[in-house]
């Protein structure tokens, strides 16, 4: 019999109780034992791009805490690495990258796109056959905007000023690298899943950042592409979309760009979170700091989750990554809490 997945069951649009549950950056360094694989693998692209260090850190959660959902190790910006971009990342300070110049992005090309990333899909296939046969495995990419924003300024910055005021000063250009980007992100999504994803998240972390119209074409239509690409290929995939901080543009999102789920950050309030689970799963959002607070302040958060979305497909997760000062001891409370929600209906 075919093993039962239920994060899988929810993303089809069906209610568990408990839901199934994961974190956003689950394999992190919260964890003591990702630190010390962290030190010997010597850098962070060194844990990505080797699947024997990407293997083992995917499954440290996993056998931890259980989780049903197991994330692929790697970053959304092996990507523009694969496109011939210089990346580095640098403790405590996040990725530097080589700032790109927009008029150059016609030199962008995806020779040895697939090759260089061929370490990451040797890692899923090895994750598939690793893991526990009810854990979904689930790939990932960053949305064609987020991973821009980082291509643009060569760093993370407070307000992505940098990629939004290329888009307003250089739209044709702007176009043509999220194009490209879109079209390598679903090819990238597209192996993932032949190598054994089960479903994929397209993580857009700076959506938050661009008014109505930009969001729509910076956001909403390269993920778009994306999802029409991925679709073509592998039609009955779950694709979870994160648009962090869309706000009241969660709204149209999901029909705007067919993805089958949606991630919500913190912000989204329960009332709006309800009648977007009309529409099909939708996945979070307790604030990470609730999770490092503990006590009452996570309780709280929690229930009210479980409370005011239990009833219809729900995956339970952060509104964000978990961070690195979230206690340990807190994480296996807040799972022992969502899984004795069970009694409710
Ligand atoms: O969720 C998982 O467990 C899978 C792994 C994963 C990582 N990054 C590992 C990582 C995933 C899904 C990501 C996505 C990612 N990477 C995003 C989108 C989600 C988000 O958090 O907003 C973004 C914007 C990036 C780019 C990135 N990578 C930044 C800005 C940073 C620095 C911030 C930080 O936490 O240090 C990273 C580094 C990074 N990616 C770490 C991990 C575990 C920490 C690196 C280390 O060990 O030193």
């Amino acid at each position: 019999m075919a093993p039962e997945r239920i994060m899988l069951d929810v993303l089809r649009g069906a209610k568990r109780t408990p839901p199934p549950i994961w974190l956003m950056r689950q394999a992190g360094r919260y964890l003591p034992e990702y630190r010390e694989m962290r030190k010997t693998a010597g850098s962070f692209l060194d844990l990505c791009y080797n699947p024997d260090f990407a293997v083992e850190v995917t499954l440290q959660p996993i056998r931890r805490f259980g989780f049903d959902a197991s994330i692929l190790f790697s970053d959304i910006l092996v990507v523009p690495h694969a496109l011939g971009r210089k990346l580095e990342f640098h403790e405590g300070r996040g990725p530097i990258m080589e700032p790109i110049d927009l008029s150059q992005v016609d030199r962008l090309d995806g020779e040895g796109f697939h090759e260089h990333l061929e370490p990451v899909y040797e890692t899923v296939r090895r994750l598939r056959a690793e893991l526990p046969a009810e854990t979904t495995l689930l790939g990932f990419c960053g949305a064609p905007w987020t991973v821009a924003t980082y291509m643009i300024a060569g760093h993370g910055t407070p307000d992505q000023a940098p990629a939004r005021l290329a888009t307003f000063r250089q739209p044709a250009e702007m176009t043509r690298l999220l194009d490209l980007v879109a079209e390598q992100s679903a090819e990238y999504l597209i192996r993932q899943i032949d190598a054994g994803a089960d479903a994929v998240q397209i993580f857009d972390s700076w959506s938050g950042v661009l008014d109505e119209a930009a969001f729509e074409t910076c956001c909403i239509e390269p993920v778009r592409k994306i999802v029409e690409r991925v679709r073509a290929v592998h039609p009955d995939t779950p694709i979870i979309g994160f648009p962090k901080g869309a706000g009241s543009l969660y709204d149209s999102y999901r029909a705007k760009t067919g993805v089958t789920a949606l991630g919500l950050d913190w912000s989204v309030p329960l009332s709006q979170a309800r009648k977007l689970q009309a529409q099909g799963a939708v996945q979070g959002n307790l604030d990470p700091l609730r999770l490092v607070a503990g006590g009452r302040a996570l309780e709280e958060g929690i229930d009210r989750i479980l409370e005011g979305l239990g009833d219809g497909p729900l995956i339970f997760n952060l509104g964000h990554g978990i961070t690195p000062q979230a206690p340990i001891a807190h994480v296996e409370a807040m799972i022992a809490r969502v899984r004795n929600a069970s009694g409710r209906g």
